[in-house]
Formats: C-alpha cells, structure tokens, sequence
C-alpha cells in the first residue's frame, strides 16, 4: 500500500506540476461539471499504473487540474465504491493522492437518499456529521506514519468554518440548503425500509455508498473537508416508489446546473476559509 501511493503520486508528477489548493470529488451525475472548468491538465485513472478505475456506469474515471473562479483545484470526476471489490485502502487512494499533491482542502460530493422526512428529491444538503460504523475504516492496517497518526480525532470532520461558507453561498444565490449527517453503506443494493426506519432512530439524515471513508482518510492527513450531498430520492420506505440507479443519475443531471452555480460560489468561499 506504502508503495502504492508513492508510486501513483510519482506518475502524476511526471505529467503535471500542477499545485492544487482543493480537490474535488464529484459524484453521481455531477461528473460533467469538470469539462467546463478552465483546465490545466487531464490524467486519466487508467494512465496511472495501479490506481483503482470505477466499473460503474454514470463514473468517469479521470483527473482534471485547473480553476475555478482563480483557485487552483483537482476535480475527480468519478471514484471508486468498497461495493466494486476494493478494498477501503485502494478506495481512499485517491483522496490521499490529492492531499499529496497539495490540496489541503477537500470537497466532496455525493448522491444520497433522504431518509430524514422534511427532504425532498433534488434538495442539496451540506453534511455537518457523519456515521462510518457499518463500513470498514480506511485506516485499518498499518498506519502510514508520514500521513497521520495512528488514532486520529474525529470530534470536527466536516470543517465548521467551511460550512459557514457553505450556507453563505447557498443564501446569496437563494439555493435551499438543508443539513445532516450522512450514512455510509457498503452498498451496491439500496436499503429495505426496515434500515431506513433503523438508520433514522440512530440520526441520520442521509444515506450513501461513498463518501464517510473518504473525509476520514482526509482528515487522517489533517485536510479540512466539507461535503455536499444531492438528495436525488427519497430513501426506501419514505416514497412508494422502487429505487434505480437511472432515478439517481437523472435527479443528479437534473440539479448538475443549480449544483454548478453552487459550486462556483463555494470554491473561493471555502478557499478563503
Ligand atoms: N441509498 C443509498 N445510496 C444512494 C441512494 C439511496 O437511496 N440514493 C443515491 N445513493
């Protein structure tokens, strides 16, 4: 693993010395948004001999260096899930590689089902906490040491000054912004309502196959990391409706403009912060 990343960071920095200040993870339907930044440099997953591709389909797979309003940003467009058969170190590979390669922020996004009864489809919700308990910790194994230390803080994942920013921008440009805590699942199979109605007593607004493994693995290096989900249905149980993927990916297209508009305010908001 040790090897891993160092080799991956070496094959990057063969292809760019570009200094990112944020990286950006965007999620389900959001990954176009990368082709309309001004961009510096593309490297595609692939292209890097060891890195972890996505199978799943609605994924891209690649780097994309460039700006955003001025600031110096990584997007990924595309991750990886636990649910393809990495393991949660391979998953949260990438995250350490934009920590590596200067980012000291993260922002990460994400589609998810709205368990809490007040969402509606569509709505975006700023994660201020979340629970990681029914997924592995990306930190299991020997700790690299050079990244951080063995048993790292969590009382502050999501930054609270960067989610300041957050709401500020989402009020300035009259975006509805609800807030909660994410649930992350190993997946792929979406929940029963039995574990919906479970997931909801124990606090959880929002549910997920990404994400919470990753702000760990971010803070573990000690990035500052905010996350921002898209609600694109409501969880099992709430609506009458079955869950498919289609439904996710189309609810992710449908927002991608207001959540671009979004985006743009946030960089430089939490740039500052
Ligand atoms: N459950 C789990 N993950 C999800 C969902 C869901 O309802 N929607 C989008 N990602």
């Amino acid at each position: 693993m040790d090897n891993q990343w160092k080799n991956c960071l070496e094959q990057i920095r063969r292809k760019t010395d570009f200094q990112p200040r944020i990286g950006i993870v965007l999620g389900s339907g959001l990954g176009d948004y990368g082709d309309q930044i001004q961009k510096e440099a593309v490297i595609s997953y692939r292209e890097i001999e060891g890195f972890p591709v996505s199978t799943v389909q609605g994924h891209r797979g690649q780097f994309v260096f460039g700006y955003i309003k001025d600031v110096p940003v990584v997007l990924m467009q595309g991750r990886v899930h636990y649910y393809e058969g990495y393991s949660m170190q391979e998953v949260v590979l990438p995250i350490r590689l934009m920590g590596l390669l200067g980012a000291g922020k993260l922002l990460l996004t994400n589609a998810a089902g709205g368990i809490n009864t007040r969402f509606t489809a569509g709505d975006f919700m700023m994660i201020t906490d979340q629970i990681a308990t029914f997924v592995p910790s990306p930190l299991i194994g020997p700790n690299p040491q050079e990244l951080g230390e063995r048993f790292p803080d969590m009382s502050e994942i999501y930054d609270g000054k960067m989610q300041q920013k957050i709401r500020e921008s989402a009020r300035a440009l009259g975006i509805p912004l609800q807030e909660g805590v994410y649930l992350q699942t190993s997946g792929p199979q979406y929940e029963s309502p039995a574990e919906i109605r479970m997931m909801r007593a124990l606090g959880a607004d929002a549910v997920g196959m990404s994400t919470a493994c990753e702000a760990i693995a971010a803070r573990h290096m000690g990035m500052r990391v905010a996350g921002i989900s898209c609600i694109t249905n409501m969880a099992s149980g709430v609506s009458e409706e079955p869950l498919s993927h289609q439904e996710v990916e189309e609810m992710g297209r449908i927002r991608a403009v207001e959540f671009r508009r979004l985006l743009e305010d946030v960089v430089p908001g939490i740039d500052k912060a």
